[in-house]
């Protein structure tokens, strides 16, 4: 039997890369997105591949996930990947609750209830957790008070769930991403040179002097996850060329 792996926001970024590496290694993949005709084109790249619509922390589209793997995949998953978001950006003056509630459901409860749904599955295989956080989670910025706090509570409940499920053999981990070249910043609405004044000025906050590429991040992602490490748990591992430290 394959081993199996759920990543959410798979059709694009860094959910897509980290796709690809378990597709190539001929794992059972199931990438879920919101956008179908993207699911589609990822599916026509890897034949295969099992896609699935998933607007975070909608409970009706959560059942169809959870009876796929009980139904197609004999109940078992070898590694979750809570992935899928999009970011805001906002000042704190004229702050309303939905801007909050809505990144709190895509970084918070969404992927509290998926892992708590897939608790069963990931129980029989031992499995794992990878929560892809934000180095937005660990340093200040201004202008950020939804998708912060949002990410701060990712990379808490990572320790809290590392506790929680060490006694059942579940491991859970984060990566902290920093600035990445994927289409984040357009799918928030940015026009292009509102995106390139964005990425200069990120540069310039990170020591390595670079942003980061999709692969930088998979890289490390499949350090966490990729089977050598296995006696690593409640680790957040930041990603972002030294600019959480700066
Ligand atoms: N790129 C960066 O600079 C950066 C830095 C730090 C952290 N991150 C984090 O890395 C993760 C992946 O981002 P990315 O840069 O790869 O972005 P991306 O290329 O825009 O991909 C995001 C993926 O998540 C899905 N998604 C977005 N919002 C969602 C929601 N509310 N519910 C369910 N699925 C949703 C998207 O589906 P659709 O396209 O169909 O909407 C897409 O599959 C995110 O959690 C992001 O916060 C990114």
């Amino acid at each position: 039997m394959n081993n199996k792996i759920l990543i959410t926001g798979g059709s694009s970024g860094i959910g897509k890369g980290i796709a690809e590496h378990f597709y190539k290694q001929g794992w059972d993949v199931l990438i879920t997105g919101r956008n179908l005709s993207k699911l589609d084109a990822v599916a026509s790249e890897m034949p295969g591949i099992q896609t699935m619509v998933y607007h975070s922390s909608d409970e009706s589209e959560l059942v169809q996930i959870v009876d796929f793997i009980q139904d197609q995949w004999d109940g078992r998953l070898d590694i979750l990947v809570n992935n899928g978001g999009h970011v805001a950006i906002g000042a704190l003056d004229g702050l309303e609750a939905d801007s909050l509630l809505e990144m709190y459901r895509a970084h918070l409860i969404g992927p509290s209830l998926l892992t708590s749904k897939c608790l069963e599955f990931l129980k029989r295989t031992k499995g794992q957790v990878l929560n892809v956080t934000s180095s937005h989670g660990i340093k200040a910025y201004p202008q950020t008070t939804a998708y912060a706090s949002a990410k701060a509570g990712l990379n808490m409940l990572t320790r809290v769930w590392a506790l929680e499920l060490a006694p059942l053999g579940i491991r859970v981990n984060a990566i902290a991403p920093g600035p990445t070249n994927t289409g984040i910043l357009k799918a928030a609405g940015f026009d292009d040179q509102t995106v390139k004044e964005i990425h200069a000025h990120e540069k310039g906050e990170i020591p390595l002097n670079r942003r980061g590429e999709v692969a930088d991040v998979v890289e490390n992602a499949i350090a966490l996850i990729g089977g050598k490490t296995t006696w690593t748990t409640g680790v957040l591992l930041p990603t972002d060329g030294g600019m959480s430290i700066s």
